[in-house]
């Protein structure tokens, strides 16, 4: 098995995962969670969203959170935006970098963003085109690659046609949301080879929420196939308000941990990870989901 020597980890808590959070978390909590998340090494940062405040209220802040955070030269902080009007919300808040959502499931295109799949990606080159022009990065997400909340198995055709769309568009990143994590590692590699013969894998990132637990086997079958991009959120925060049922991502904890053990560089040091772990675990009122964070902040590690 060939793995990468490097993998780039994408943190998604602060949005992925807050935006499903039933209890309200202050502004000030979510900045001093990204700087901690920055200070621990992570190269990129999903700081939250520019969607409409009535459908996810949770990330109605985020102009404030990104004019509180500590902006690190070397972190990215992306948020996502829909449409225009979110575009021009993220510029006015001084982003650098946006993504763009859309899914491979129409019924649940419909649920989360309100229109099909093919009227979504018209909305998203316009969106590319006005980003581009004011040298604004663009990183395109893909739902329900592996299973759909409402129509079960999706086609990966399905994922490769729209991942190539987000291509052409100037999408420099393509994150795969397994969003309600049912994938299993087979499924997972036929993803990988189908959406690879039309967008190099290079520019693949994989997004696998951890609902039935097959997370990280996922990701141990993706690696070798060249994704070397991985989002993830800390403690395992989170969800997709418009998947019922879908808990959070892979933990940011977990996957370092497996990571380090394979001698992969991602430039996160665990014991700083740990720290932020524990802030969000202390705000929220619950342990992580991760289990390595349980099993190193309970003690009974050696670390
Ligand atoms: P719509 O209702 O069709 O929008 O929603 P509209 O254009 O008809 O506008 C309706 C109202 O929304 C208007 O306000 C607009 O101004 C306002 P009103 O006149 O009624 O007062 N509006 C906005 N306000 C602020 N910012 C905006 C904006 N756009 C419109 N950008 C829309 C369409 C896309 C806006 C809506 O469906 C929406 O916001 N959806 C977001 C859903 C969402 O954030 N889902 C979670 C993120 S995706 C995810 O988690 C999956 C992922 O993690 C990958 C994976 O795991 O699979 C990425
Ligand atoms: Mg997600």
């Amino acid at each position: 098995m060939i793995l990468p020597p490097r993998v780039k980890l994408v943190e998604v808590g602060p949005r992925d995962g807050l935006q499903n959070e039933t209890q309200s978390v202050p502004t000030d909590i979510k900045i001093q969670l990204i700087d901690r998340l920055s200070a621990a090494g992570l190269p990129v940062i999903e700081a939250g969203s520019f969607v409409s405040p009535k459908w996810v209220p949770q990330l109605q802040d985020t102009a404030a959170v990104l004019a509180g955070i500590q902006r690190r030269t070397d972190v990215r902080y992306p948020v996502l935006v829909p449409n225009m009007q979110g575009l021009e919300r993220a510029l006015a808040a001084g982003v650098k970098e946006i993504a763009v959502f859309g899914a491979a499931s129409e019924t649940f295109s419909h649920k989360n963003i309100n229109c099909g799949i093919d009227q979504s990606l018209e909305r998203f080159g316009a969106v590319c085109d006005a980003a581009h022009d004011q040298n604004i990065a663009v990183r395109g997400y893909i739902s329900c690659v592996l299973g759909c909340p409402y129509e079960g198995d999706i086609a990966p055709t399905a994922v490769a046609r729209v991942a190539a769309r987000l291509q052409e568009m100037g999408c420099y990143e393509i994150s795969l949301g397994d969003t309600i994590g049912v994938g299993t590692p087979a499924k997972a590699q036929a993803l990988i080879e189908t959406v690879a013969a039309c967008v190099p894998v290079d520019v693949l990132a994989a997004h696998f929420h951890d609902t039935y637990g097959q997370a990280l086997a996922n990701l141990i079958t993706v690696l070798p196939l060249g994704v070397a991009t991985i989002d993830c959120a800390i403690s395992g925060l989170g969800g997709c308000p418009y998947a019922d049922g879908a808990t959070g991502n892979v933990a940011t904890e977990d996957v370092l941990y497996m990571l380090d053990g394979l001698g992969i560089d991602t430039g996160v040091d665990m014991d700083a990870l740990l720290g932020a772990s524990r802030f969000v675990s202390d705000v929220l009122k619950r342990a992580p989901v991760s289990k390595v964070a349980r099993a190193l902040l309970s003690g009974k590690s050696s670390r």
